[in-house]
């Protein structure tokens, strides 16, 4: 049974909150926060993200998934771990430095914080199975990252399959996570990949039916 993170990218201020209540009942298992800075992609979504944390804070118990797609990491860290994130998902392509990396992978575990690193569709993953010993989840982008209502690209899911082979032969201790474009349609092919973790904007947030959808994708 695979868990489903709800993106809230493309939630509307006006309809966040009847739509947090009705994702919790619907059970979604994290909500998952796309905190864009502007520089490492286009949008910024900084100050809603900030918005719908407070709100998830005083709303729900339903663990916060946050996803950074920024340049200054640390400075995005600071700002959302006191909204208690289950976890923290760093790109590796902000970093040039891989100890500058390390470090601030150390720094998001030493506040209690389960950490994760995520891949562009471009970068292989044989750029980071250095560091699978020290993560507890890999969040591999199945769109660029940057906007939500993208279309699933369909190689990053042999990428999934490349990863999910590797941590089966190594017996490590991570979850796989997919993000971006993964629908009711498309779920299956995700999920026979090896992501154990799905996440999904769009794909829920434009149906009628939140039980329902978040039923059929966990299947
Ligand atoms: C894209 C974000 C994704 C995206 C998911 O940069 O990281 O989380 O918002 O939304 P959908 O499911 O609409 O692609
Ligand atoms: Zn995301």
């Amino acid at each position: 049974m695979v868990e489903i993170s709800t993106s809230l990218l493309g939630v509307k201020k006006d309809n966040i909150i009847k739509t947090i209540y009705n994702l919790e009942t619907a059970k979604t298992d994290y909500f998952h926060i796309d905190v864009m800075d502007g520089v490492f992609v286009k949008d910024n979504t900084v100050e809603r993200m900030v918005e719908y944390c407070d709100y998830l804070n005083n709303i729900t118990n339903i663990p916060l998934d946050v996803h950074l797609m920024v340049s200054d990491v640390r400075k995005y860290i600071d700002l959302f771990l006191p909204y208690n994130p289950n976890i923290i998902t760093i790109h590796y392509e902000a970093f040039k430095d891989k100890n500058k990396l390390l470090d601030t992978l150390d720094y998001i575990k030493l506040n209690n914080c389960k950490v994760g690193i995520s891949i562009k569709p471009n970068t292989d993953i044989s750029e980071i199975l250095d560091i699978l010993e020290i993560v507890h989840i890999v969040l591999v982008m199945t769109v660029e990252p940057g906007k939500g209502g993208q279309k699933l690209i369909n190689t990053t899911l042999n990428k999934i399959k490349q990863l999910s082979k590797y941590v089966k032969e190594k017996n490590l201790d991570i979850l796989i996570e997919a993000d971006g474009g993964i629908n009711i349609d498309n779920v299956n092919d995700v999920k026979e990949s090896g992501a154990e973790i799905i996440v999904s904007g769009t794909g829920i947030i434009s149906s009628e039916n939140y039980d329902e959808i978040i039923k059929k994708m966990k299947e």
